[in-house]
């Protein structure tokens, strides 16, 4: 808001330069903020109007002959008819640099603004900013914990993992490039009677040698295979097997030591398996943690508030919070076994969480069909009293339908990159020419084949579902990862060959950039604008298309402003320019690949 730009404006040489270079916020107001701000000042000059307000209420006209800002009249809830204030304003109002014209426009006021100016003021802003531009330092000084991915050890690693893992990294990103302090927690599914029996297997049909090779292939066989044993039940109904696994998982949460040497192992072993997968995917954790760090010692303490506070109630020999007044059932808390469950180490996470790191915000990035879950956490900790509940939010997304490769089902991420790699490869050799120009290309089918998946996977609202459908995924065509690659290996190519006829931009960026005149690129310019506002908006979503979308359209941009104006073969001023905005639109569309994951 404005009087935040005036307020940061002030503050700005207060804050240490460390603050921002730590949280790599490079703090300069978004040139189309500046442009706002000039309409506000003219509005306020003449009307007694809330300049929070008067800033919040502009609006980007859907069509351009309608200017670049529209101002509805009504929003100010003036006595008196709108059309007529808008009528009388429009006399009034004065122009100047940065607002050319203002028309009335039924209740609404539209402003064009300088083109000239915003390019002198942007242009120089993004070469400036590089990889910084977009980002603004909103969240400086507060501290998010995202938790995302989360696997289960042992089991497949599924669309959820997938998604999670996608659209996690994503979130972390755009908390990074709004000022925020994160930690990116992997909470592991790492315990619980299933490891228990996953131990009886492994002394059944463990193999040391597929255990070093591929940890996380060979429990989960192991795993299957002991689950099919488990089926077996003597003529009372009991399986030896599951006794045995029930046996194994209470020496685990007693704390014995030979029992969790074994757990240890599996899991260590499974995590640096996971660290190698990820590490395709340019995909970093700050934390391994898991439910095994909330284990009945732990979970002991919330188990005694609970009961101290009233809430937990016996029933069918099992505790539960009765949450039916909230519309959300019974919470199972502990079994009659004494044993405890998911959602009571979710609570116990939270709350240390909360104890260790004081968060501003927490994000579990989970699927939808954890919902209901999370309502039932969220409720629980505010019955317990924890007021910093509203801090938690739940980052849900829909399903992944048909996601199977020539191999079957995929089961496990490593298997799902490798299938797109193989069949990027088989895309890639269809042209033999541009192929044999490629060095490295088994790198290449991967980093394009991952950011097919990825854009797929982000190109729609997160709550709908999606079908894999490789074909087009992996085309060059249309609105994919690749195309969006191969867009910006194009605007790269455009500064190498500048480069090489020895047309630069100049250091001090004294450039004219008045010779930027034709409408596409007024149009590409005025779309680079945009961007901080995209920026802004996703932080408040998180919603990965918007990004995507901006990406695309930005590409579609570029791709019909190059047809018309080329760089090489121009009067040495125009040709700087025309690099300058390239440049501009290679820097964008780059950051918005980053925040993406797919830079
Ligand atoms: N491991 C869980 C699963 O695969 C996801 C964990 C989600 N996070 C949480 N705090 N419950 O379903």
């Amino acid at each position: 808001t404005l009087k935040y730009i005036k307020m940061m404006e002030k503050k700005l040489p207060e804050l240490s330069q460390a603050v921002f270079e730590v949280n790599s916020v490079f703090a300069t107001e978004p040139v189309l903020n500046q442009f706002k701000a000039k309409i506000v000042e003219k509005l306020s000059t003449l009307l007694n109007v809330a300049e929070d307000l008067a800033y919040e209420s502009l609006e980007v006209p859907n069509k351009s002959i309608n200017g670049d800002f529209a101002f509805p009249i009504p929003r100010l809830k003036l006595p008196g008819n709108p059309v007529q204030i808008a009528k009388e304003l429009q006399q009034k109002i004065k122009t100047d640099e940065y607002i050319l014209k203002v028309t009335a426009f039924g209740p609404f006021l539209n402003f064009f603004i300088n083109k000239n100016l915003l390019t002198q003021k942007l242009l120089p802003q993004i070469l400036t900013q590089d990889t910084k531009y977009g980002n603004n330092y909103d969240g400086v000084g507060k501290t998010a914990l995202v938790e995302y991915s989360s696997p289960n050890i042992a089991k497949p690693f599924h669309f959820g993992h997938i998604r999670s893992t996608i659209i996690g990294n994503f979130v972390k990103n755009v908390l990074n490039a709004t000022g925020w302090h994160t930690v990116s927690i992997n909470y592991l599914g790492d315990w619980g009677k299933q490891y228990g029996l996953l131990a009886v297997g492994f002394e059944k049909y463990g193999d040391e040698e597929l255990l070093q090779k591929d940890p996380i292939k060979h429990l989960f066989d192991v795993y299957v295979q002991i689950n099919k044993d488990g089926e077996e039940k003597d003529e009372n109904g009991n399986s030896e097997v599951h006794d045995s696994a029930r046996r194994y998982f209470k020496k685990m949460e007693d704390g014995d030591a030979d029992a969790l040497k074994l757990w240890q192992r599996f899991r260590d072993m499974s995590i640096t398996k996971y660290r190698e997968v990820y590490g395709r995917l340019n995909i970093m954790f700050d934390i391994y943690s898991g439910e095994s760090q909330y284990s009945y010692e732990q979970c002991k303490e919330v188990l005694d508030e609970l009961q101290g506070k009233n809430l937990l109630v016996p029933s069918d020999g099992a505790l539960i919070v009765d949450l039916t007044e909230k519309n959300l059932g019974t919470a199972v808390i502990g079994k009659s076994d004494g044993s405890l469950l998911y959602l009571s180490r979710d609570i116990a996470a939270a709350i240390s969480r909360h104890e260790i790191y004081n968060f501003d915000k927490l994000y579990y990035v989970v699927a939808s069909q954890q919902n209901h879950h999370f309502k039932q956490l969220f409720t629980i900790l505010e019955e317990m009293g924890k007021p910093w509940v509203k801090n938690c939010e739940h980052i849900n997304f829909g399903m992944i339908l048909d996601m199977s490769t020539r191999r079957g089902n995929v089961v496990f991420l490593e298997e799902l990159l490798d299938a797109t790699q193989e069949s990027m490869h088989e895309v890639m050799k269809k042209n033999e020419e541009k192929y044999n120009q490629i060095e490295n290309p088994d790198l290449v089918a991967d980093t394009v084949g991952l950011s097919a998946i990825m854009i797929q996977d982000m190109s729609s609202r997160r709550n709908k579902d999606y079908s894999f459908v490789w074909s087009r995924m992996l085309s060059f065509e249309g609105d994919t990862g690749p195309y969006l690659q191969y867009a910006h290996s194009r605007l790269r190519s455009i500064e190498r060959k500048a480069e090489e006829a020895g047309i630069v931009i100049p250091e001090d960026l004294v450039v004219n950039f008045n010779l930027l005149v034709e409408p596409q690129a007024v149009l590409l310019m005025n779309f680079l604008a945009k961007f901080p506002e995209v920026v802004k908006e996703v932080s408040k979503s998180f919603e990965p298309c918007g990004v995507v979308q901006y990406c695309f359209e930005l590409c579609h941009n570029f791709s019909s402003t190059y047809e018309q104006l080329y760089v090489l073969n121009q009067e040495k001023e125009l040709a700087v320019a025309r690099l300058a905005l390239y440049k501009s639109a290679r820097i964008t569309l780059g950051n918005g690949l980053r925040l993406l994951g797919i830079m």
